[in-house]
């Protein structure tokens, strides 16, 4: 058997978001139902539809509805995949080969650390500055390209952090990266999930010839269980990341594209985004109080976007560690600082309902204070 470095995140959530009462862990707001967004007649169409292999680089009317969302592409530069996470996985095939460069946003989520590495390349961190409300160092990038780059990895709006690209950022990247001759792939599954404006954070797509943009109906829609996502690329590259989808998965569900295909109308889009900003924002002020009533306890940097809090703690102990005790001590899971490359951290989902994020968050709270105080860890009924 060969061996990879494990998507530590992933794991950390396969074997416990449904073993606690309380799953705070996730990236995403409170799933929309299909209820939410199906007609009776499109519930007739989904009856109707015959389930023999759908168009395997996704339907005409799929791509096409996911092309008008970026400026100047056509269907044919869409690749439609299982999540966000097939894409960035056949794009990392695609485009890195073993002794490459790769620069990687760190903190961050850490899909494309991991498979940069079993692509056999080498991961060049650059930072986002928690002294500096998480702006990226961009000169630790521009350094990394002195010694050359395949890709240069983003995703903006950030997970963990919240913090979107400013334009001059975005331009000093692109510099870098037109230098190097580097592709960007930007993952933008969070655009649309800003809370302090309704205006959705550019693409990257359009700014540079080698922009391959990711994004998925998971996290600004939240429709994760559809697990739909797509790759916006040149035609050319477009090719071999259809030929690798191939060999994985063959196509996306059929019943999900068609259901897609409705959550991507104008109207349907404008209200699933709209659900969700509800969501994060009124999660956010769940959060900011909890904050405020804990300040001795936990705080959080500068943040503009989704609905996670990727909360700094006080007390000693690795983000593993303290995880864990909240895990097993209030059966809360929240996400560690240290899987997404930042300890010292707790990422906190705040999206999936006031009641639910303020209970779970006070039981939270209760151990950090047990912890603080120097209380032994207690095994409660509620822990495993
Ligand atoms: C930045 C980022 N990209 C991709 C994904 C994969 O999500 P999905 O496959 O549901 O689109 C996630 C999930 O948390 C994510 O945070």
């Amino acid at each position: 058997m060969t061996t990879f470095p494990i998507f530590e995140l992933e794991r950390w959530q396969s074997d416990f978001e449904h073993a606690v009462e309380y799953n705070l862990s996730d990236s995403s707001v409170r799933g929309a139902r299909l209820g939410d967004l199906l007609t009776p007649a499109d519930v007739e169409g989904l009856l109707d539809l015959e389930l023999g292999y759908p168009m395997v680089n996704g339907t005409e009317r799929l791509r096409q509805r996911i092309a008008d969302l970026y400026r100047g592409a056509d269907l044919e530069n869409v690749l439609v995949t299982v999540g966000g996470a097939e894409a960035n996985q056949l794009i990392c095939q695609t485009l890195i080969k073993p002794g490459d460069r790769v620069a990687v946003m760190e903190p961050g989520y850490r899909q494309v650390w991991g498979l940069a590495q079993v692509q056999g390349a080498e991961v060049v961190p650059f930072g986002l500055d928690p002294a500096n409300g998480w702006r990226p160092r961009l000169e630790e990038l521009e350094h990394a390209a002195t010694g050359g780059l395949a890709l240069i990895s983003l995703v903006n709006p950030n997970n963990p952090t919240g913090s979107v690209l400013r334009p001059d950022e975005r331009a000093r990247i692109v510099t870098v990266a037109r230098r190097t001759g580097a592709w960007i792939l930007a993952d933008e599954v969070y655009r649309g999930a800003e809370r302090h404006t309704d205006t959705e954070t550019a693409s990257f797509w359009g700014d540079y010839e080698r922009v391959v943009a990711v994004n998925s109906l998971s996290k600004a829609y939240g429709l994760a269980g559809l697990r739909i996502g797509w790759a916006v690329a040149p035609h050319d590259l477009i090719q071999p990341l259809w030929r690798r989808h191939e060999y994985a998965v063959i196509a996306a569900a059929g019943p999900s594209m068609r259901v897609a295909e409705l959550a991507l109308t104008p109207a349907m889009r404008a209200r699933l985004i709209a659900r969700q900003r509800g969501l994060t924002r009124t999660g956010w002020e769940v959060m900011e109080r909890w904050l405020a009533a804990n300040a001795d306890l936990v705080s959080v940097g500068a943040s503009e976007a989704t609905s996670m809090g990727f909360v700094r703690y006080s007390i000693p102990g690795s983000s593993v560690a303290v995880a864990d005790r909240i895990r097993r001590e209030a059966s809360v899971l929240v996400a560690p600082g240290e899987y997404l490359g930042a300890d010292g951290h707790l990422r906190i989902g705040h999206g999936l309902g006031a009641e639910y994020v303020t209970t779970a968050l006070d039981r939270i709270a209760d151990v950090l204070r047990r912890a603080a105080a120097g209380a032994p860890p207690v095994l409660t009924a509620r822990g495993k």
